[in-house]
């Protein structure tokens, strides 16, 4: 088992991409930490790992209030002792070409992609510090590289990007990693939620000419999350089917 006994938190973590992490890693042995904004579907995830015969904590949490996460991680640390990994996949988008996109839209995708990173590494960062050991992993997007309509989300993802390597940089000393994941189209709700023409043209958009399944983000993050990537930090990974090959 690649995460055994590893207490791993999952933002977003009831549905998409977040959701198949969790259950990745349970397989793996680690505990999971289910952290999302929907307690029924929390508990459904948090019920599910325990039917696999694995350990899971589902807490509602919005990653975007400070108070919410401080009280996850804490809760986090008093039902497992620790934190080992910390997965920032929560995230939305409010999209809008710019002339029509609204400071409102702007915040919101702000609020969620990035604040809630800068709050969820805050409680996270010193625990991992102390252990001298840590593996953090942000979910990036394709569209870091720049996509109409998104200028608010696509603004946060490269911004993440940025962060992730000045973390790497500073966090390497101190035993622990931190790399970034960046999806092309994966078949999930927020997939879904663009409309058919353009989701057409976007899934056959890359080398495999078709769009990724939740899964195979999931294995991707699994590796930065374990060992096997213990000479690996500050990376964006493309997890997109060779839609950018930079
Ligand atoms: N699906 C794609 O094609 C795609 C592509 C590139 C990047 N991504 C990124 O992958 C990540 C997961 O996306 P997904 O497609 O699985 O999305 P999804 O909408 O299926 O799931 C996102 C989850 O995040 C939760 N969430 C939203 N706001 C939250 C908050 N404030 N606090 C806590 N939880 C919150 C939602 O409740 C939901 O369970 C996101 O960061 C997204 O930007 C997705």
């Amino acid at each position: 088992m690649r995460l055994k006994d590893k207490v791993a938190i999952v933002t977003g973590g009831a549905n998409g991409i977040g959701e198949a992490t969790c259950y990745r890693f349970a397989q793996e042995g680690a505990k999971v930490v289910i952290a999302d904004l929907k307690e029924d579907e929390v508990k459904k995830v948090e019920q599910k790992i325990k039917d696999m015969g694995g350990e899971a904590l589902g807490v509602v949490c919005n990653v975007a209030d400070k108070a919410s996460v401080d009280a996850m991680v804490q809760k986090t640390v008093d039902t497992f002792g620790t934190v080992d990994i910390l997965i920032n996949n929560a995230g939305i988008t409010r999209d809008a070409i710019f002339h029509k996109m609204t400071e409102e839209q702007w915040d919101q995708v702000f609020d969620v992609n990035l604040k809630g990173v800068f709050y969820c590494c805050k409680a996270v960062v010193p625990i991992m510090r102390d252990k001298g050991y840590g593996r953090i992993v942000n979910i990036s997007s394709v569209s870091r590289f720049g996509n109409p309509g998104q200028a608010n989300y696509s603004a946060t993802k490269a911004g993440l990007v940025g962060f992730t390597r000045t973390m790497a940089k500073e966090l390497g000393p101190k035993g622990v990693t931190m790399n970034a994941i960046a999806p092309g189209s994966i078949e999930t709700a927020m997939f879904l939620a663009v409309p058919e023409k353009i989701r057409e043209v976007a899934a056959r958009a890359n080398a495999l000419q078709r769009p990724g399944t939740v899964e195979e983000v999931a294995n991707a993050i699994l590796f930065f999350a374990s060992d096997e990537s213990s000479y690996v930090t500050g990376q964006c990974l493309q997890v997109d089917g060779g839609v950018m090959m930079p």
